[in-house]
């Protein structure tokens, strides 16, 4: 089925000047940017953003991390989007990502590892509505 999902591309990604490289793999790969836009985070936001992982170890560090330089929030289209983008970006830590995804290319670290993308399709529909008015979304 189409889906969408929502992708960031993070502050050591912006910093480099890698977003048009990031999203060619997103084009190439078949999904469309029906929605983005470059902002900067503040800490409540970032902080709201990943309160799932309140609890773990590297949650602080994370909203720093988020929150040090402009992020590219965006809207992937296309079918079984959400697990396609997951392809994409390889896995979350760089060293353990696959020859040619988005992380395996240009992550840095395990924290700043470029991209994040929705991992389901109940994170997706929240992490969209969390940055994106219905309006903003052009399929
Ligand atoms: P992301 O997919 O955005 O989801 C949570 C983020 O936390 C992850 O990518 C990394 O940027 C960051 N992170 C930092 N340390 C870890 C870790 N040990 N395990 C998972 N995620 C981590």
């Amino acid at each position: 089925a189409v889906e969408r999902t929502l992708s960031i591309i993070k502050p050591d990604a912006t910093r480099r000047n890698l977003t048009g490289k990031i999203n060619a793999k997103f084009e190439e790969k078949g999904l469309r940017i029906v929605a983005q836009k470059r902002i900067q985070l503040s800490d409540a936001q970032a902080g709201a953003f990943y309160a799932e992982h309140k609890a773990r170890p590297f949650y602080n560090d994370l909203v720093s991390f988020m929150t040090s330089g402009p992020v590219v929030v965006q809207v992937l289209e296309g079918e079984n989007a959400i697990a396609a983008n997951r392809e994409i970006m390889g896995a979350t830590n760089p060293a353990n990502a696959a020859e040619g995804t988005i992380r395996k290319e240009f992550a840095e670290s395990i924290e700043a590892n470029s991209v994040h993308g929705s991992d389901g399709p109940e994170a997706a529909a929240r992490e969209v509505a969390f940055f994106f008015a219905g309006t903003e979304i052009v399929g």
